[in-house]
């Protein structure tokens, strides 16, 4: 089977009512990302911190999976599928993914804010002040903040440096290290982008945008263009 690697960001889950960071309706209009996101913040306040990840949380909790989460997970049947996400809501797995990786961190996990190691899934439950992890310490969202280093970065490089076809699905390509992961992708390979506005990717090569929205896009991907690929390697 071919490696289809798919990097998706905020935009998949737009359709299913998770907003976005950036643009007119972005979450980061409504809150300086240095209050929400960041070291600083959650040693300044950190009730603050995990009040604005309850309330991310809680809405991750309400949310379904859109058609978008839906055929990438179906398209386990034909690829090898790696689902690389900077987002950190679960939808993918919830759709049936089956290898998610998670570059800035899930909703879903907290972990210690003294040993990075310490990685607890706590599902829907909020994270309060005085929730303790083992060593006795204050327990913080399982996220890459700001400033922070991004763990999965490497492995991340490796999927796509070993990848047949690169798809990626709503991201401004804004946020570095994850934005610089189209770099890693083969020349020769290709590449796809889904999205509805203007993205700027200088020199890629083999890169087809399809300027729409992930629900209208992935089906679009999958019947005008992958199904031609894997036509001609006689895998449909
Ligand atoms: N379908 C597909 N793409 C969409 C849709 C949609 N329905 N609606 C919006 N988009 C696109 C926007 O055009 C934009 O290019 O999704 C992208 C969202 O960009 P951002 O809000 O910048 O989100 P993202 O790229 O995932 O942000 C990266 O920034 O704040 C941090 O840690 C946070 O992981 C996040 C990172």
């Amino acid at each position: 089977m071919k490696k289809l690697v798919v990097f998706t960001g905020a935009g998949i889950s737009a359709e299913s009512g998770i907003r976005t960071f950036r643009g007119s309706d972005g979450l980061w209009e409504e809150y300086n990302i240095m209050d929400g996101a960041s070291p600083e913040a959650w040693a300044k306040d950190p009730k603050l911190v995990l009040e604005f990840y309850n309330k991310r949380k809680a809405q991750v909790k309400g949310a379904q999976p859109n058609l978008a989460h839906q055929l990438v997970a179906q398209l386990e049947e034909k690829f090898e599928v790696k689902v690389i996400t900077q987002n950190i809501d679960d939808l993918h797995e919830r759709a049936g993914s089956t290898n998610v990786l998670h570059l800035h961190g899930l909703i879903t996990q907290s972990r210690s804010s003294v040993d990075e190691n310490l990685i607890y899934t706590i599902g829907f439950d909020e994270i309060n002040l005085g929730d303790n992890c083992e060593k006795g310490t204050q327990l913080r969202p399982n996220i890459v903040w700001f400033g922070e280093e991004v763990p999965n970065m490497d492995k991340a490089c490796e999927l796509v440096s070993c990848a047949d076809i690169f798809v990626i699905i709503g991201t401004s390509l804004n946020v570095h290290p994850a934005a610089g992961l189209i770099h890693h992708a083969p020349t020769n390979i290709k590449k796809y982008l889904i999205d509805p506005n203007e993205i700027k990717v200088n020199d890629i090569e083999n890169l087809t945008f399809i300027r729409e929205k992930a629900t209208v896009g992935t089906p679009i991907l999958i019947n005008q263009h992958l199904k031609v690929l894997l036509q001609k390697d006689n895998a449909f």
